[in-house]
C-alpha cells in the first residue's frame, strides 16, 4: 500500500514526506488561507484578471491557475504524482471536461511540470468516465473521484482509467443517517466493504486501474483497508496513525516484521 497525502497543505505535505498528494477544490480553499500561498493567488488573479474579459472566465482562470501552481508548489516536494481536479460543475459536460483538462496539463507544462507527474481528478460520472477515456488515449492520466458505486468502479476499469478513487466516509456518513446509528465496526463499515468489493473484482479480472482508497472518517477504516494499492489520507489522520505505537502503521504499509523501522515516508518529520 502507498500512502497518499490528502491535502493541498504545503506544510502538512513537508512534514509527512508522502509520494504522492491529492487535492480536490475544498482542500484548495482551505489551503490557499495559509500564508505560503498569498502571493499565488496574487499571481493568480492578477492574470485571470489581465487575460479574461467576463467575470465568470476571471474566476474560473484564476481558480485554474491557482490550482496548479498549488499542484507545483506540492510537487517541488513530492517525488511522485499530484491530483489536480475538474471543476465539478463540469461532471455532465464530456467536452468541457476534456477542455478543462487539456488546459490544466498545459498550465503545468507551461511552468515545466510534465504530465507525468500530475492526474487529472475527474468526478465518476458517465460523462466524466467518457472524457477520461479520452483523455487516457491523449497520455493524460486520470483519477476517477466521487466513486461510491461498483458499477462506477467497473466502467471506469472498462474506460482505462489510470486511477480510481472509491470513497469510504462518504457512504458511511450516509448509511450512519440513514439507519440512526453512531459507529460501525471496521469490517461492517459499508464504505470499506464497497472498496474492498471493488479491489477484489479488479484484481480477480486482471484490471490494471490502480485502486485508492478515500474519503477516510477513522484509522479503522484505513486499517481495514490495508493492503489496497493506494491509501488517500488527511494529515489529521496521518497524525493519528503516526501516535498508534506503530503497529497500525506497519499493518498498513504490509509491513508484517514488527521489529523492522517503520519507514519514512509515513514518519512525522
Ligand atoms: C480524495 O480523493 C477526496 O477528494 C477526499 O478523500 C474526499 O474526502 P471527504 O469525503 O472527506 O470530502
Amino acid at each position: 500500500t502507498t500512502v497518499v497525502a490528502d491535502t493541498g497543505d504545503i506544510d502538512a505535505i513537508r512534514k509527512w514526506q508522502p509520494i504522492d498528494a491529492t487535492t480536490n477544490p475544498s482542500l484548495l480553499l482551505k489551503a490557499a488561507a495559509l500564508p505560503a500561498y498569498e502571493s499565488l493567488i496574487k499571481t493568480s488573479v492578477d492574470r485571470a484578471i489581465s487575460q479574461s474579459s467576463s467575470q465568470e472566465e476571471r474566476l474560473s482562470s484564476a481558480t485554474d491557475y491557482l490550482a496548479v501552481s498549488i499542484g507545483c508548489e506540492i510537487l517541488k516536494t513530492i517525488p511522485g504524482r499530484v491530483s489536480t481536479e475538474v471543476d465539478a460543475r463540469l461532471s455532465f459536460d464530456t467536452e468541457a471536461t476534456v477542455n478543462k483538462a487539456r488546459k490544466l496539463i498545459a498550465l503545468y507544462e507551461q511552468n515545466g511540470v510534465s504530465k507525468d507527474r500530475v492526474l487529472i481528478k475527474i468526478a465518476s460520472t458517465w460523462e466524466g468516465i467518457r472524457a477520461a477515456e479520452i483523455l487516457e488515449k491523449e497520455g493524460i492520466q486520470c483519477n476517477l473521484t466521487l466513486l461510491f458505486a461498483f458499477v462506477q468502479a467497473v466502467a471506469c476499469a472498462q474506460a482505462g482509467t489510470y486511477l480510481i478513487s472509491p470513497f469510504v466516509g462518504r457512504i458511511l456518513d450516509w448509511y450512519k443517517q440513514k439507519e440512526g446509528r453512531d459507529s460501525y465496526a471496521p469490517d461492517e463499515d459499508p464504505g470499506v466493504i464497497s472498496v474492498r468489493n471493488i479491489y477484489d473484482f479488479y484484481k480477480t479480472h486482471g484490471f490494471k486501474t490502480v485502486v485508492m482508497g478515500a474519503s477516510f472518517r477513522n484509522t479503522g477504516e484505513i486499517e481495514a483497508l490495508a493492503g489496497c494499492d493506494r491509501l488517500t489520507i488527511s494529515p489529521d489522520l496521518l497524525t493519528e496513525l503516526a501516535n498508534d505505537s506503530g503497529d497500525l502503521t506497519r499493518k498498513l504499509i504490509g509491513q508484517r516484521d514488527q521489529t523492522a523501522p517503520i519507514p519514512e515516508y509515513i514518519t512525522e518529520k
